[in-house]
């Protein structure tokens, strides 16, 4: 939920503003120390106000391997001098482009494959005009023989449940497809659905008017 509400406030600001984060600590009733917290745990959020061009450039084990470090560390020199309101480059945690590397995320946009001159123009051409190009051309998709889903459409249960929201019939085509069924459990022999045993728990803990969510690990 604070996270959730930082998020909203983030996304309406650029950034964190103080007087904002007092604001909802008063709305919320949540000391304001605990929003500060939560919000210098995630990188993702800002307690000052945005540079003009933000790149983050992974550093996790793809994008490592492939030189993520060095192509920080060159585009830092290229940038030498430049304002911190103007330009600020850090490394980061995966991007979900490992297949794909090097990955950066230029002012929150994420490119795949990209090279130390790529980004290079990127930057010159935020820091110029403020505009930032359009992710580059994405690959083909490679089909694999073991993809359950191939000529299928996919996320269809999760496409109807939206439509729908009807929880049970999407429960039910999930139970139906037993393709989520934890192969750990299956070879435990443990009978029923883990979101039929955890949906039809008492919930001794509910947080103001929350809605319940069930979150299963697969
Ligand atoms: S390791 Fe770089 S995107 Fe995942």
């Amino acid at each position: 939920m604070i996270v959730e509400e930082l998020k909203a406030l983030q996304h309406q600001f650029g950034y964190l503003p103080a007087d904002q984060l007092r604001a909802l600590a008063q709305k919320i009733e949540v000391p304001v120390t605990r929003l500060h917290q939560v919000a210098s745990f995630f990188p993702h959020f800002r307690l000052a106000p945005p540079p003009k061009c933000n790149v983050l450039v992974c550093r996790d084990m793809s994008c490592h391997l492939l030189g993520g470090d060095k192509l920080r560390m060159n585009t830092e020199k290229r940038f030498h001098g430049a304002r911190e309101t103007d330009l600020t480059i850090r490394g980061v945690s995966c991007l979900g482009q490992c297949d794909h590397p090097l990955a950066v995320s230029v002012n929150d946009r994420i490119y795949a494959d990209v090279d130390e001159a790529q980004l290079e123009e990127m930057i010159r051409g935020v820091l110029a005009t403020g505009e930032l190009k359009e992710p580059f051309a994405r690959y083909e998709q490679v089909q694999c023989k073991s993809d359950p889903y191939h000529g299928l459409e996919r996320y269809a249960a999760v496409r109807a449940l939206v439509e729908s929201r009807d929880w049970d019939s999407a429960l039910a085509a999930l139970k139906a497809s037993g393709r989520l069924y934890p192969a750990k459990l299956a070879r435990r022999k443990v009978s029923g659905r883990p979101w039929e045993t955890t949906s039809s728990q008492d919930r001794p803990i509910q947080i103001r008017s929350t809605p319940p969510k069930i979150a299963l690990c697969q």
